[in-house]
């Protein structure tokens, strides 16, 4: 049990309160309420209040209280005096000092909010580039031209629509040779391990519950979780993760979903972009925390509120680590990537957006990246400006370098296209806003699960995800801020947690990222994600990367087989989303007919209907790969596809 808490010196004063108590007189009620208030209210690591003046929360930035005139304000008139206080207990009922100290550190992390733990990742990988060789059919120029100009005439955005310059699907040279998978301990094969993370406050000499992560260079033996304190070996989820080399059939095995029957066959999943399946040991940890953890966090005095917290805090840390965040503290838990990208239009937004400024958004965004920013900008009075793509779907930086401005206040746009796969130059679009003092926003819904995340090389002032479409579960995301875009970010929501203290004239908040968390949080999904990153840790991003590019390829080969397939998304730089539409056929018919053989895929607008109308498509077939997807998955649907295809022919 850490003693660097402040909040402990509390308990000694406390202590020795109790203990002048006994034998001479009592603390009456109301010490002992101000006292246990104090205590509880306070966070971990932080002081706790002794006058008002030192308590923590007066440290918040004075914008960032919410001050009410003081109104008239009168004691509720009782028509029966008030009744009387009980008595107290007698003294020798107070609690022993093994008492005090227990309950005080039975609720929070001495640590918390705990830093990052660095840690040595394998550097990123260089850009992606799939080139396949034949020319596909394309949808006619009058289609396009028919599909364009509404969208033209229309546009509430300020640049005109770029010259449709077919055959934009523009396919080159030879595929690329992809180099075979590292082997364990050879150079190239991720080693980064979990075990550096910190103790588990709570479960101290216990081992890691949370993340007993094993390294590839150390028997498993040796670094196995061992039980914590009253719990049976036995009731341990089955977490003992191990690095190993990058074998699909080995990875099929851990997400249950995939022995699933379909109409009578094996699931297919080919709608990653959508949703991912979860391994056995996201859902193994869910049960695990209702079974033997679930509690409120942060605030009471009992065992399973500590082992809620710990496990929530913990999930920040590994969070922290999974994007190389410098600190746990620009970890901001929210209900998804659509939540983070509200928050910080109506925080950091509402405060520093106004009238002719402008906000700048690519043309290949999800609706999440668009219509917050739209309602901002109706609010305010600002514009909204629209970098264009070209035909390929990338990124044209000259035309996005001409919307940069003084007014230019944000920039947000997607890491990954979800309609198209794109991977964007996010990098260089960050230096280039910062360049006009434009913060930037990135939107890694569809990049996590693909590749490796560094916020700090990519300096991006906010990157959001959501768990879901990283094997995590649904209705948990990320906003991961730089301290001072999120000192700088005001409470969207007012609630419990987010406070450092209230009166009726005065409300003092919390720094980030309390400050942004009101209420009680979606704490099981939290730790399922915290498992998911623990799990991919052990098979390592770029492996992930590197099987998923090889899939890629091969399946962009085998649908540029069938004859009227026209790949909707053919930038170098891509992810494995293959858009498409088939001539012939409604992309609703196509998804049928795949269902039909147990093959999910997403057919429709993918929310991005403005990325779409810049190709002339109103909708598209949308397979979308994962790390457990493989070759008899790509066989499975083009087999499927040339059948349709025949039908027609
Ligand atoms: N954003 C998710 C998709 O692209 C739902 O399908």
């Amino acid at each position: 049990m850490s003693t660097s808490d402040p909040r402990f010196q509390f308990d000694e004063a406390a202590v020795a309160q109790a203990k002048s108590a006994v034998g001479a007189v009592v603390p009456d009620v109301a010490t002992l309420t101000r006292m246990a208030n104090e205590f509880f209210r306070a966070f971990p690591n932080q002081p706790v209040n002794t006058g008002d003046s030192s308590f923590a929360g007066a440290d918040a930035p004075a914008s960032y209280t919410s001050e009410i005139p003081v109104m008239e304000m009168r004691q509720p008139q009782f028509g029966a005096p008030a009744p009387s206080v009980p008595a107290l207990p007698s003294v020798d009922k107070l609690p022993s000092e093994a008492d005090i100290a227990r309950l005080g550190g039975s609720g929070l992390p001495a640590g918390f909010p705990g830093e990052a733990t660095s840690f040595t990742g394998t550097p990123t990988l260089s850009p992606l580039s799939v080139n396949a060789p034949s020319t596909p059919l394309l949808p006619s120029q009058a289609a396009i031209a028919q599909s364009a100009a509404p969208l033209a005439s229309t546009s509430p955005f300020s640049l005109p629509l770029p010259d449709f310059d077919l055959p934009f699907p523009n396919f080159e040279a030879s595929l690329p040779t992809i180099p075979p998978l590292a082997a364990p301990g050879t150079e190239g094969f991720a080693q980064e391990s979990l075990s550096a993370f910190s103790p588990l406050y709570f479960l101290e000499g216990a081992g890691a519950l949370s993340h007993p992560i094993v390294s590839a260079s150390q028997p498993a033996t040796q670094q196995s979780p061992q039980p914590a304190q009253g719990f049976a070996p036995s009731l341990l989820p089955n977490l003992a993760l191990v690095n190993r080399q990058f074998d699909v059939t080995s990875i099929r095995k851990d997400f249950p979903i995939l022995n699933e029957k379909v109409h009578g066959k094996p699931l297919v999943w080919l709608d990653n972009a959508a949703t991912t399946q979860k391994p056995q040991v996201v859902i193994d940890r869910l049960s695990f925390f209702y079974e033997h953890e679930n509690s409120n966090i942060h605030r009471a005095a009992h065992e399973l509120a500590a082992r809620a917290t710990d496990a929530y805090e913990d999930a920040r840390n590994q969070v922290a680590h999974f994007l190389n965040a410098p600190s746990s503290k620009e970890i901001v838990f929210v209900r998804g990537a659509t939540e983070a990208i509200n928050l910080v239009a109506q925080s950091w937004g509402r405060q520093h957006i106004g009238k002719d400024d402008e906000i700048v958004i690519s043309w290949i965004e999800h609706h999440a990246n668009i219509v917050p920013w739209q309602m901002l900008a109706a609010e305010k009075g600002a514009r909204l400006r629209v970098i264009p793509v070209d035909d390929s779907g990338q990124i044209l930086l000259d035309e996005y370098e001409k919307l940069l401005n003084s007014r230019t206040r944000l920039v947000s746009f997607t890491h990954v296209s979800n309609a198209l796969g794109t991977i964007t130059p996010v990098e260089q679009m960050v230096q280039m806003a910062h360049r006009y003092g434009a913060r930037v926003l990135v939107d890694g819904a569809q990049a996590v699960s693909h590749m490796r995340v560094d916020v700090q090389q990519l300096d991006a002032d906010f990157y959001v995800f959501s768990g879901h479409k990283v094997f995590a579960p649904t209705g948990i995301g990320v906003l991961y801020g730089k301290l001072d875009a999120l000192d700088d970010s005001p409470p969207w929501q007012g609630g419990g947690n987010m406070i450092a203290d209230v009166t009726f004239e005065k409300t003092l908040y919390q720094p980030p990222p309390f400050r942004f968390e009101a209420g009680t949080g979606n704490i099981a999904d939290a730790v399922g994600l915290g498992a998911a990153i623990a799990y991919l840790d052990t098979i390592g991003m770029e492996n992930i990367t590197r099987h998923e590019h090889e899939l890629l390829v091969y399946a962009t080969r085998e649908l540029l087989k069938i004859p009227g397939i026209c790949i909707i998304g053919t930038a170098k730089e891509k992810t494995g989303v293959l858009s498409f539409v088939l001539e012939g056929y409604k992309t609703e018919d196509v998804g049928a007919a795949l269902n039909r053989e147990g093959i999910a895929v997403r057919s429709g607008h993918h929310c991005a209907q403005p990325t779409l109308r810049r190709f002339g498509q109103e909708t598209t077939v949308r397979p979308s790969l994962a790390l457990y997807n493989n070759y008899e998955d790509i066989d499975a649907m083009a087999a499927t596809l040339r059948r349709l295809k025949q039908l027609h022919a």
